[in-house]
């Protein structure tokens, strides 16, 4: 029988996970099953213990369910610790560990695949919830000239603040008091989920500058469309993203690293990149959460 894999959420409809696993285990030759499971909003732990009794060898967690995977897993790798977070659960001894690949992801796909570097770059933050949490230890860790984290509730980017005090700086600030130009900025709010934009100042791309939509969409989403309206010269959207977390989850399990590329131009249908940014595009369709 094949080992088993699953994502877990709510909703899951969406989820381009199982997808993305099937061709990295097609491409990497292993032998596996990877399907969606619906929790019910009150039911994750439920659905995470009757997978467990099915077999099952490791999942992805994604929405509301990444702090509540953090509580399931007995043992936490340092970066799901420093996140407060787990996306990966692997099964070992009877017991789950959790990892988290977010961070990881991200950070390959902005300085590998889209070949913007961050070390001594200046990046700016676009939220404070939890899918910032998730990745910005991995951000210091890349050593930028400045990392500002701009949230409309400016407590919430004070307090990632104090708790990241001791990776790096981070600057706590609210989005309409920004100073300066910024090489990278990166939307990690949920804004779009409600078709809004997070409000900012528009004048703080620095020339050269990318936009990156940890959401991605059918379309250009209505952040990156902002961006190229006021001054990105590039824009990406968080497929990317949401591969390379997928690629790093699949090498925790199967110690097996796939190739990505050829997932995203699969799942881009055939075309492999959305930068630098189209002239024109589709009003901004239904986007979908970050990862996974
Ligand atoms: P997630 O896990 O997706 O990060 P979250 O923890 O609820 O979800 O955080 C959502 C983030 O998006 C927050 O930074 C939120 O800002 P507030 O802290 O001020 O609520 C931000 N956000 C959501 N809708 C927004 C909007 N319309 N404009 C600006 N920021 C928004």
């Amino acid at each position: 029988m094949s080992d088993r894999y699953a994502v877990i959420g709510h909703p899951i409809a969406h989820s381009k996970s199982p997808q993305i696993h099937s061709a990295f285990a097609r491409a990497t030759g292993q032998d596996l099953e990877y399907e969606r499971l619906l929790a019910p909003l009150d039911g994750f732990g439920s659905t995470l213990a009757s997978f467990a009794a099915r077999g099952g060898r490791g999942c992805n967690v994604t929405l509301p369910f990444k702090e509540q995977a953090f509580a399931a897993a007995s043992t936490h790798a340092g970066r799901a610790a420093v996140a407060g977070a787990v996306n990966t659960l692997i099964r070992e001894g009877g017991r789950w560990h959790g990892d988290n690949t977010d961070g990881p992801g991200l950070v390959r796909d902005i300085v590998a695949n889209l070949g913007v570097p961050m070390t001594g770059a200046r990046l700016l933050m676009l939220g404070a919830g939890g899918a910032a949490r998730g990745v910005l230890a991995l951000l210091l860790a890349e050593r930028p000239e400045r990392l500002v984290v701009a949230n409309r509730t400016l407590d919430r980017a004070t307090a990632l603040a104090d708790a990241f005090a001791s990776h790096g700086r981070l600057e706590a600030r609210s989005p309409d008091r920004l100073e300066g130009a910024f090489d990278i900025v990166i939307n990690a709010t949920s804004a779009g989920l409600a078709g809004e934009l997070p409000r900012v100042s528009g004048a703080m791309f620095a020339p050269q500058a990318l936009a990156y939509d940890m959401m991605y969409g059918d379309s250009e989403t209505a952040f990156l469309r902002w961006a190229r309206e006021h001054g990105a010269a590039r824009g990406a959207d968080g497929l990317g993203m949401l591969i390379e977390q997928a690629a790093e989850s699949f090498y925790l399990w199967r110690g097996v690293r796939p190739a990505t590329a050829p997932v995203l131009a699969l799942l881009r249908g055939g075309s492999e990149d959305n930068f630098p940014l189209a002239a024109t595009g589709p009003p901004a369709g239904e986007n979908c959460p970050p990862t996974p």
